[in-house]
C-alpha cells in the first residue's frame, strides 16, 4: 500500500533521512523504533506530505504522492510528535476547526465527530477546556482530531510519550483498536509499545533502515548476542570472565564477599562450559552461572549504537525507556518479548 524508495531528506549539512526504503501493507500496524534524533519524525512527515524528500519516492497504491499530494493527504491522518492544540479550546470547538480546516460541511461535520467522539472515548470531556484535560485526554483529542476525515492510513509520531503507565496502556488499547480497520505507522522509543502494539517494527538509525521485520524475527537476528550473569568467589574473577572471547560489554558488582558479572557476549558460541573449567581449575566458588537469550533491547541497542562513538549523539541504550521490566532478558527457553503489563 505505502511503499518508500530511496528517499533522502536533509537539513542543510545534516542527512536526517538516508536512502531508506521500505513497504507498509494495507492493515498493518508498524512501529518506527530508534533514539533521538534517528529521522522518525522527519519520515512520518514525508509520509504525510508535509514535508517533501530530496530524493527518493513514496507511493501510495503505486501513485506517487508527489504528483497527488492534496488526495495523498486526505489519505492521511497524522497526530503529531508533542500533539500541539490549543489550550483555551473546548474539546469539542477544537473538532469543529479540525473539521473546517479539512473542508468538511456542518452536515457531514457532526456525525463525523460524533464517530470520531466514540471511537477515541472523548464523550466525558467532550465540553472541556483542553488546558484543564489530562495528558492522556489530549492524545485522545489529537486522534479525534487526526481521524476525523476517516482517513485509512494514520501516522501518529510517539503516541504515548509523557503519559503515565495506566494512560499508556490505555492509549495502547486506543492504538490496537484503530489500528484494526486502518494501516497505522506510529513511532516511539518504548520497546515495550513495539511488541504491544506492532505487526512489524522498523528500527531507525541514523536516518537509515537498520531492521525490518516482527518482533519475533528480530529476536531471531539478535541470536547472536547473549548476556551471562555470573557470580562467584575467588581471586580474579572478573578479570579473567571479562576476557572471554566474545565479550562485548561487562558489568561488575560486589555481592556479599562475591562477585557478580553481568557480560554481553556476541558470537555464536557457548560461554558456560568454559566458565565452569575456569571456576574449576581457578578454584573459584560459583553461586550462579545463567545464560540469557538476547532480548528486543538488546537488538536495538546492537543495532543502533555506534562503538566508534562517530555521530552517535549517546548511547540509545539510554533512550529507550525499556521500563525496567525488558531490561532483564528472559533465561534460556523463557519469554523473551513477552509484553510485561
Ligand atoms: N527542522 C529541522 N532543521 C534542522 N535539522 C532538523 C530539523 N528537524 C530535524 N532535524 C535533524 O534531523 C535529524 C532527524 O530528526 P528527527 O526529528 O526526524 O528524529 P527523530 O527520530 O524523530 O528524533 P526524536 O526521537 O528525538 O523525536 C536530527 O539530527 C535532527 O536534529
Ligand atoms: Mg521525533
Amino acid at each position: 500500500m505505502i511503499s518508500v524508495a530511496g528517499v533522502t531528506k536533509r537539513y542543510g549539512p545534516i542527512v536526517a533521512v538516508d536512502d531508506a526504503s521500505f513497504e507498509v501493507n494495507r492493515g498493518e500496524v508498524v512501529g518506527f523504533l530508534g533514539p533521538n534524533g534517528a529521522g522518525k519524525t522527519t519520515t512520518m512527515r514525508m509520509l504525510t506530505g508535509t514535508l517533501q524528500p530530496d530524493e527518493g519516492t513514496i507511493l501510495f497504491d503505486g501513485a506517487p504522492i508527489a504528483d497527488h499530494l492534496t488526495e495523498a493527504k486526505s489519505r492521511v491522518g497524522y497526530l503529531p510528535e508533542a500533539n500541539p492544540l490549543y489550550d483555551d479550546m473546548l474539546v469539542c470547538e477544537f473538532l469543529e476547526y479540525v473539521a473546517r480546516l479539512r473542508g468538511m460541511e456542518p452536515g457531514a461535520a457532526r456525525p463525523a465527530i460524533s464517530d470520531a467522539v466514540d471511537e477515541t472515548g472523548l464523550a466525558e470531556v467532550f465540553f472541556r477546556p483542553i488546558g484543564e484535560i489530562s495528558k492522556g485526554y489530549r492524545q485522545r483529542t489529537g486522534m479525534a482530531g487526526a481521524i476525523l476525515h476517516q482517513p485509512e492510513i494514520l501516522v501518529l509520531d510517539e503516541p504515548t510519550e509523557g503519559l503515565d503507565p495506566n494512560q499508556r496502556v490505555e492509549i495502547r488499547k486506543l492504538v490496537n483498536s484503530l489500528g484494526s480497520e486502518r494501516t497505522v505507522i506510529l513511532s516511539t522509543h518504548v520497546m515495550q509499545e513495539v511488541e504491544a502494539t506492532c505487526d512489524r517494527l522498523l528500527i531507525i538509525s541514523k536516518g537509515s533502515i537498520a531492521a525490518d521485520g516482527t518482533v519475533a524475527e528480530l529476536m531471531d537476528a539478535g541470536r547472536g548476542i547473549s548476556r551471562y550473569t555470573v557470580e562467584a568467589a575467588g581471586d580474579g574473577v572478573a578479570e579473567a570472565l571479562c576476557g572471554l572471547p566474545g565479550v562485548a560489554d561487562h558489568v561488575v558488582t560486589a555481592v556479599n564477599g562475591r562477585v557478580r558479572v553481568s557480560l554481553e557476549a556476541t558470537g555464536d558460541g557457548e560461554l558456560r562450559p568454559e566458565i565452569f573449567r575456569m571456576a574449576t581449575e581457578r578454584g573459584w566458588v560459583l553461586w550462579e552461572l545463567r545464560r540469557e537469550r538476547a532480548t528486543l533491547e538488546q537488538v536495538f541497542r546492537e543495532l543502533t549504537t555506534d562503538d566508534s562513538g562517530a555521530g552517535g549523539g549517546g548511547s540509545a541504550a539510554d533512550d529507550v525507556a525499556a521500563g525496567g521490566d525488558s531490561a532483564a532478558g528472559a533465561p534460556d527457553g523463557g519469554a523473551a518479548g513477552e509484553v510485561a503489563e
